[in-house]
């Protein structure tokens, strides 16, 4: 095996029956060319989450993403549809709109041209001179977008099949608790100091929740009630049984639909490769993650209410207390996965063994590797 190989360690890594399973190689989240792979390999060619559709709510309603290094627009058109398009000018290519915001066109902050929120270009000032120009010929390109779920997911792959197919098992398993119907209360951009996929593996295991968030809901959780089945082929999962010592996380006192261990079953899913959902019967929050080169990652944060508790008149108090509580666990993840990010650079630091509980970690690995090319 050529150690230099990052592609090459994992799949050796990976090779290994889960009994014998270790962390993944340290190359792996440091090299640069790792990374491009994965630009090019995984984000370039996966379904990736944009947020929630209750984000973009009226006509004109927009955000800004990056996939890949592709600048993306996603809104909602004037007939209440999603659509995703270049976030590019057809002109000499600028950027167009940064954020997010509501806009009724998309004018080029450069030399003015100007989009409909269908992507067609309106107008093009002074170009009448040019013989080759052609408005038709020069609207946005459309990038594919679909509300699965309550996802606004987007993907720059012409292939793929839709979410809904693609992730048809994810349904099977929490298709009772419906996320169509959460209500987004909160979205956050945030930058932290670590490689992506260790913050998508912090958030795979619940191993780390005793000690890791002993300040926060550790309490409430046993480690002997944690299930870490095998993964999906396009996602990984566990769930863990919780106690009403935290507010919001088991079903509403109202709720009759829910019935025994339903009512305390918190759903942790990883859909690959970068959307990572916690579901309970009373609330949800998510992160989208994009790396920002190996050191860095930028997160979409957001979350929200199970219906029976956005209707509830204490809703405001409901949110007050959840977002706190959720501020809090995310600072201490954030602690833990920048920790082991700079312990990695240390040359005596070394990939050890995984527990039983680390079962997704295992399944995410095995993915990775099975999305990078063979050795050229
Ligand atoms: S680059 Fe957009 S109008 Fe010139
Ligand atoms: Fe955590």
């Amino acid at each position: 095996m050529n150690i230099h190989d990052p592609a090459a360690e994992l799949r050796a890594n990976v090779a290994q029956p889960f009994e014998q399973a270790r962390a993944m190689p340290i190359s792996v989240y440091t090299s640069e060319s790792f990374q491009a792979l994965e630009q090019d390999h995984v984000f370039a060619k996966s379904w990736l989450c944009a947020g929630r559709a209750d984000a973009l709510k009226v006509p004109g309603d927009y955000l800004t993403m990056e996939i890949a290094g592709e600048p993306v627009l996603v809104l909602r058109d004037r007939d209440g549809g999603l659509r995703a398009m270049s976030n590019v000018c057809r002109h000499r290519m600028s950027v167009l709109l940064e954020g997010r915001g509501n806009t009724r066109v998309i004018t080029c902050p450069y030399h003015a041209w100007t989009y409909g929120l269908d992507g067609a270009l309106r107008g093009a000032p002074a170009m009448d001179m040019n013989k080759s120009f052609c408005k038709e010929a020069n609207g946005l390109p459309a990038i594919r977008c679909t509300d699965w779920n309550g996802w606004i997911m987007v993907t720059l792959n012409p292939d793929l099949p839709e979410p809904q197919d693609q992730l048809a098992e994810v349904d099977d398993l929490v298709g009772y608790l419906d996320m169509s119907r959460y209500v987004e209360t909160f979205r956050e951009d945030h930058l932290w100091d670590t490689n992506w996929k260790i913050l998508a593996e912090n958030f795979m295991e619940s191993y780390h929740l005793p000690m890791c968030h002993g300040a926060t809901i550790g309490g409430a959780v046993d480690l002997r009630r944690m299930t870490c089945p095998e993964g999906k082929a396009g996602f990984n999962y566990h769930h863990i049984l919780k106690d009403d010592s935290i507010a919001l996380s088991i079903a509403h006192k109202d709720n009759m639909t829910l019935q025994g261990e339903d009512r305390y079953r918190t759903w942790l899913m990883a859909i690959y490769p970068s959307l990572l959902i916690t579901l309970t019967p009373g609330y949800f929050w998510y992160l989208c993650l994009s790396p920002a080169g190996p050191g860095q990652v930028r997160i979409v944060y957001g979350g929200g209410l199970h219906p029976d508790f956005a209707a509830d008149p204490e809703a405001e108090t409901h949110f007050a207390t959840l977002k706190g509580l959720l501020d809090h666990v995310n600072d201490e993840d954030r602690g833990c996965t920048e920790r082991v990010w700079r312990g990695m650079q240390g040359r005596l630091a070394n990939p050890g063994p995984l527990s039983h509980l680390e079962r997704p970690n295992y399944e995410f690995a095995r993915w990775i590797a099975s999305r990078m090319p063979e050795a050229l």
